[in-house]
């Protein structure tokens, strides 16, 4: 069994690359069927995505445009306390069709947060896409359009995702070993 050492922890490996790979090609295949007429927009959200949305753009034929987020953490002057703001939105989104790419939703609590501000642009139609999906964590009933892979509730790392910044780098993803 491939393992990796990553600071204190060790990592298996879990989903080689090929798969990950498939997985990409069937959600471009599912994305450009149901937007080629539509001039999307991608968002990728940083730094998770950035493999991902590289991977899932060069299987994208039709006409399109990307750009790329980040949530900045900030203290909300509401009681709730810790909001995430996302910054780097310099397009207008206005009328414009946003496909949303994640590396990972798991609670779907930074979705959710994403989500909210996005609708403050105005944007024509909101699309969710993520690469791995945890839905023993979800705790929303928010829709994700589509979903690369389902996994269980394991910690990963690879392929963009990422522990304690570092992983990030690694052609194939890895758990957390017991
Ligand atoms: P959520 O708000 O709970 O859905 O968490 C989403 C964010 O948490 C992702 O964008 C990741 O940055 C991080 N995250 C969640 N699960 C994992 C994981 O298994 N490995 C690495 N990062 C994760
Ligand atoms: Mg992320």
């Amino acid at each position: 069994m491939e393992t990796v050492k990553i600071l204190d922890k060790e990592f298996e490996i879990f989903i080689p690359e090929q798969k990950i790979y498939e997985a990409i090609d069937k959600l471009a295949e599912q994305i450009t069927n149901d937007y080629k007429d539509s001039d999307p927009i991608f968002l990728g959200i940083l730094n998770g995505s950035f493999l991902f949305a590289a991977e899932l753009l060069k299987r994208i034929k039709f006409p399109c445009t990307i750009s790329f987020l980040k949530l900045a953490s900030y203290q909300g002057t509401a009681s709730t306390g810790k909001v995430k703001r996302l910054i780097g939105i310099n397009e207008d989104l206005k009328d414009k069709t946003v496909i949303v790419l994640e590396d990972i939703i798991d609670t779907g609590i930074t979705m959710t947060q994403i989500k909210k501000q996005l609708v403050g642009y105005e944007p024509k139609k909101i699309v969710v896409t993520t690469l791995f999906f945890k839905p023993e964590a979800y705790q929303t009933n928010d829709h994700i359009d589509y979903i690369g892979v389902d996994i269980p509730n394991n910690f990963i790392v690879g392929f963009g995702l990422d522990y304690d910044g570092y992983g990030r780098n690694l052609t194939n993803v890895y758990k957390l070993k017991k």
